[in-house]
């Protein structure tokens, strides 16, 4: 078999061969349901986990994303166990398991920091997990052999963890979860140790895993591009609370709140009112600067002051078009293979931040004239009092 192009380690095997040999013989390994409801945790009088609700389907891949500080971690460490919530319950494929000690979970956990045992060689840190578990030595020698040759670690078996690369430690790391095949895996930033490089290979790795064992995972980050690429469904948190969990294109093309908007592609928003609707049911919104901006239908009235967001991808310069938004560029920078731009628009008030857009077609110079619109498909309403 070709070496696949993401194998961490030259000659060794790849995450499919990893997979194959940990799926157990009989029948196929699949996760289990999570369900988590009214989840809170307060420190200190200071509310740091605010009522989390979520369904989580066996063999999802689920990603908490969220600047720093948002829950993630104390969210994930409430599933795990290691961290008592004030009210909620946490349930696994229907049964409460809130009141039940980490151990008892037969969940697996990858942190940030590797966590394996310094004194204890590559082999001996991934039997471990068996060992507490009680499986014979004779099954350990086997399944630990397996696992090893697999991720293409067998040569380092005998090897402390400092001897080995960052990369390599991440991969016993892995192992060492995946050795007891667990129906559930909790990931707390495990590749944010790495180098980007690395970090990208690692996450082919792990999303293939996953995917061919049917492995339920939960996992936490604050990289956007890495919650894209790994996730079934993402968590966008803010301040304790899940602002919109939904699918990566779901998060883009319907953000529900100005937040998810700016959050994920750094929305535009312009200030307007909602005209009296028309016959083909969209939301036209006169923007305060001039121009007319139209919607899909949203659930707003006429004379509702909103805020209209658009991303800086999805903002369109045409030839003077009737309703579109007029200005003058003010910086145009070419980064590779779009130009990002500026414009201020006619009649923007003093302080109001220029337009934000990206362009890989003919892109205008610097004091030129602009005509600016968007597609209907593009452009998301919100009520002007939504925080964001
Ligand atoms: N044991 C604790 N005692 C007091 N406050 C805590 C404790 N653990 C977390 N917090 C606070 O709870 C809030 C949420 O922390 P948490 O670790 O869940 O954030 P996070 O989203 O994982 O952030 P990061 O991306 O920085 O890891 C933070 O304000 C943090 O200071
Ligand atoms: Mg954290």
């Amino acid at each position: 078999m070709p070496e696949r192009p993401t194998s961490l380690t030259a000659g060794g095997l790849s995450a499919d061969d990893l997979a194959a040999a940990l799926a157990p013989r009989s029948s196929p390994l699949t996760g289990k349901s999570l369900s988590v409801t009214g989840l809170r945790k307060s420190y200190g009088g200071t509310t740091v986990v605010d009522g989390v609700d979520m369904e989580i389907a066996a063999g999802e891949f689920v990603t908490f994303l969220g600047s720093s500080g948002s829950g993630k971690t104390t969210t994930l460490m409430m599933l795990a166990g290691f961290t008592e919530p004030d009210s909620g319950t946490v349930s696994v494929d229907g049964r409460d398991i809130t009141g039940l000690n980490p151990g008892k979970r037969d969940f697996g956990f990858v942190f940030q920091q590797y966590l394996l045992f310094p004194h204890m060689t590559v082999e001996e840190n991934v039997a471990f997990p068996l060992q507490l578990r009680g499986v014979s030595k004779a099954e350990i020698r086997r399944r630990v052999g397996e696992t090893l040759q697999a991720a293409g670690l067998s040569k380092f078996a005998g090897r402390k963890p400092r001897e080995l690369s960052g990369g390599q430690q991440q991969r016993v790391a892995l192992c060492r979860v995946l050795v007891y095949r667990p129906p559930i895996v909790l990931m707390d930033e495990p590749l944010g140790a790495l180098d980007k490089k690395l970090r990208d290979q690692m996450q082919t790795e792990i999303k293939t895993i996953q995917r061919e064992l049917g492995l339920t995972v939960v996992y936490v980050t604050h990289d956007q591009e890495e919650a894209l690429v790994l996730s079934d469904r993402i968590a966008i948190m803010k301040d304790g609370r899940i602002e919109q969990f939904d699918t990566p294109r779901g998060l883009f093309e319907h953000p529900r709140t100005p937040f998810v908007a700016d959050f994920l592609g750094a929305a535009n928003f312009l200030n307007g009112k909602v005209e009296e609707p028309a016959a083909d049911g969209c939301t036209r919104v006169r923007l305060d600067t001039g121009g007319v901006l139209t919607a899909r239908e949203h659930p707003c009235v006429p004379g509702q002051r909103v805020r209209a967001a658009v991303r800086p991808g999805k903002l369109r310069l045409v030839s003077a078009e009737e309703g579109c938004c007029t200005g003058t560029v003010e910086t145009a920078v070419y980064v590779g293979s779009l130009t990002r731009i500026s414009v201020r628009l006619d009649g923007a008030a003093p302080g109001t931040p220029p337009l934000r857009i990206e362009t890989a077609v003919a892109p205008p110079r610097v004091g030129e004239r602009v005509c600016v619109t968007a597609e209907r498909e593009d452009v998301s309403v919100f009520d002007a009092t939504d925080g964001g």
